[in-house]
């Protein structure tokens, strides 16, 4: 396959955790542009209607489901549910995540550090396990997990965070190796400083200015990424032309990590 119709996911079906808003929305959204079912797996109902109604303007099938992807016993059932609705999955993006800006060790409590853990890394290994296992019974599937810039640097004020991310580079190279031989490419991306809620404090509250001022002089775009920026490399990793990548990670951030 050449050309543009290496991109082209038509007839696929794709789940997207955390899909009801910022980055995993701008990604549910651009693989369903590129033709794919999407299911979203996410904790909000109103949420999950909204963008279940965005993607069905886009003209393809969708699902939308409660999921709290800390919940290990509610995985495997969501992900059974999607494939009855919209058959066999070839696409897992773990994208659902939150911060846990604990101010550092010294001050870390028990819960932050466990449902960091438990919702970056734990949660994609149990998602991948759960897809991996349909997706090698008929020989392919993609899985795209999102990193972090804080899984290449340090993050003093959220040593949970960065160690979960940290954690999804490993995972992803592991898994990578793992099911190469079952037709599987597993992949991440690493955004870099992107627009949404989760960082909304560091670009509009004022006690951030400074910290916001020093990602910007360091961020050679000069500037914050919208979240549609990481739709174009999920589908890329989601698609036969990225067939021969597996165990990347893919920053999408500006050169902040060339820097
Ligand atoms: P966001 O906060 O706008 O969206 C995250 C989504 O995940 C929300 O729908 C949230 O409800 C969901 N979520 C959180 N915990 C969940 C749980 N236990 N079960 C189910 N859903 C859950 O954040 P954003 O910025 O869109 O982040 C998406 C991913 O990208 C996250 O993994 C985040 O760590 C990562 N990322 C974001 C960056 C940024 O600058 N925005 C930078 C690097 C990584």
């Amino acid at each position: 396959m050449s050309g543009l119709a290496a991109f082209d996911l038509t007839g696929k079906v794709a789940i997207v955790t955390g899909g009801n808003r910022g980055i995993g929305r701008a990604i549910a959204l651009g693989l369903a542009q590129a033709g794919a079912a999407v299911a979203i797996l996410a904790r909000n109902a109103e949420r999950n209607a909204e963008v279940e109604a965005e993607l069905e303007r886009i003209g393809q099938p969708t699902h939308a489901d409660i999921l709290d992807v800390t919940d290990r016993a509610a995985i495997a059932q969501a992900v059974g549910r999607v494939e009855r609705a919209l058959g066999p999955v070839d696409i897992l993006v773990n994208n659902a995540g939150n911060t846990d800006i604990s101010g550092g060790v010294l001050n870390q409590s028990d819960e932050g550090w466990d449902n960091a853990l438990a919702t970056h890394l734990t949660a994609t290994m149990l998602l991948s396990k759960s897809a991996a296992q349909s997706m090698q019974a008929r020989g392919r599937g993609k899985i795209i997990n999102l990193a972090s810039m804080y899984s290449i640097f340090g993050a003093a004020a959220l040593p949970s965070y960065a160690a979960a991310k940290g954690g999804i580079v490993q995972l992803t190279k592991s898994m990578a190796i793992e099911l190469a031989p079952h037709g599987i490419q597993v992949n991440a991306i690493a955004p870099g400083w992107i627009a949404t809620e989760m960082t909304e404090v560091a670009r509009e509250d004022p006690d951030w200015r400074d910290f916001n001022a020093m990602l910007m002089a360091r961020t050679p775009a000069g500037r914050w990424g919208e979240a549609e920026e990481c739709g174009g490399a999920a589908v890329f990793l989601a698609s036969a032309a990225a067939d021969f990548v597996t165990g990347i990670t893919l920053p999408v951030d500006g050169g902040y990590s060339v820097f």
